[in-house]
């Protein structure tokens, strides 16, 4: 198995970096579109063959160093106790938001295994398949717990921080019952097979630096606790640039950085003791291949003071991407690093 990635989250000389891109499954590839067109998003990841099929696609097509699961954060919410839909327009939907204890103690924890058994199914197939490591993931129960208090996707996030800040106990019985979800879950696809996991917390940036640490920092550290030292851990706290500082003390071997970010002046703010992941803007994918070489080139270069490196991009690739941009920046990042390897 090609293990560059692997070594890399260890923070172990690579002969070149690796890449692999969030969302690498997904709407800009044709052949996605055309698995996609036969069954609904939620049929694709609860049908472990189409599932593991399009997660080895971007692999095959990109040549990217590391597979990513199929599926998504909101999986796990359903057995939990929550209608979950996705519309074409308006995203996730999930039907009668958390809003008071009764809600909150309705909700399941998950045995992972009897609940979502076609995610292990998934990874089962793929670990036999696949020639690169794959990556088990969850939303962090912060991200989580906004998409079951708001009930979808959210501008504000008014009702979330209501909780928050009104009834406080409510928010951590809440806040209890997802992480306990989550390590179960977590656990599971480990058991499974993966290789190292990826903790989602797509909207930490809605929060105060002192709210990140308060409200969904402690969390995050018990998930990564009970973890450390068994697989590679990534935690990406999305739009949290400006509080790297409290996003370090998640504990996490990896960690995730966006493109608001200079990736050298993340490395100066996190020091030489961890690895970065990160951190091309996706919509540097819709410029020509020379500008998409030269900046990888300057976030290679950036990120030499890390412990080590694993190029991304800043958030998901786009659906409008032209796959010949995604498959060049694979190219450019394997090239101009192994020029001057780590
Ligand atoms: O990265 C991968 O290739 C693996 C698959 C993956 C998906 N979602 C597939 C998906 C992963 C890791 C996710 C994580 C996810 N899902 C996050 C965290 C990462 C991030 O983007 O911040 C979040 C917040 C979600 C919730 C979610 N899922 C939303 C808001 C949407 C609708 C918006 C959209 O992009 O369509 C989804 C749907 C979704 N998840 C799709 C895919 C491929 C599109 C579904 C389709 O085929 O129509």
């Amino acid at each position: 198995m090609n293990d560059t990635f692997l070594k890399a989250c260890q923070g172990k000389k690579t002969d070149y970096t690796p890449v692999w891109l969030m969302r690498q499954a997904g709407r800009y590839l044709p052949e996605y579109q055309k698995v996609r067109s036969k069954v609904d998003f939620l049929t694709l990841c609860k049908t472990p063959e189409l599932a593991a099929e399009v997660t080895i696609q971007p692999v095959d097509i990109l040549k990217v160093d590391a597979a990513i699961l199929f599926s998504d954060i909101l999986v796990p919410i359903e057995p939990m106790g929550m209608k979950l839909e996705f519309s074409e327009s308006k995203g996730p939907i999930l039907y009668d938001p958390i809003r008071n204890d009764i809600a909150v103690s309705k909700l399941r924890r998950i045995k992972a295994e009897d609940d979502v058994p076609f995610v292990m199914e998934t990874i089962r197939m793929l670990v036999k398949k696949l020639n690169v490591p794959l990556i088990g993931f969850s939303g962090a129960p912060f991200t989580l717990a906004t998409y079951m208090i708001e009930g979808g996707s959210s501008k504000n996030y008014v009702n979330t921080k209501k909780m928050m800040y009104q009834t406080p106990e409510l928010y951590a019985n809440l806040m209890e019952k997802i992480t306990d979800t989550v390590i179960n879950y977590l656990q599971a696809q480990i058991n499974a097979g993966v290789h190292a996991i990826q903790v989602f917390d797509s909207w930490a940036g809605i929060l105060s630096p002192f709210d990140f640490e308060k409200y969904a920092l402690p969390y995050v550290q018990k998930i990564i606790a009970a973890f450390k030292g068994k697989v590679p851990v990534i935690y990406f706290a999305f739009n949290a640039s400006a509080m790297l500082k409290k996003v370090k003390q998640s504990g996490a071997d990896v960690l995730g950085i966006d493109w608001r970010i200079d990736i050298s002046d993340a490395v100066s703010a996190l020091g030489n003791d961890v690895t970065v992941q990160g951190n091309l803007d996706p919509c540097i994918l819709f410029g020509t291949k020379d500008l998409i070489r030269d900046r990888v080139a300057g976030i290679l270069h950036g990120a030499k003071g890390a412990k080590g490196h694993i190029f991304n991009l800043g958030h998901g690739i786009l659906p409008e991407t032209p796959v010949e941009n995604a498959i060049s920046m694979v190219e450019a990042v394997h090239e101009l690093s192994s020029k001057n390897s780590r």
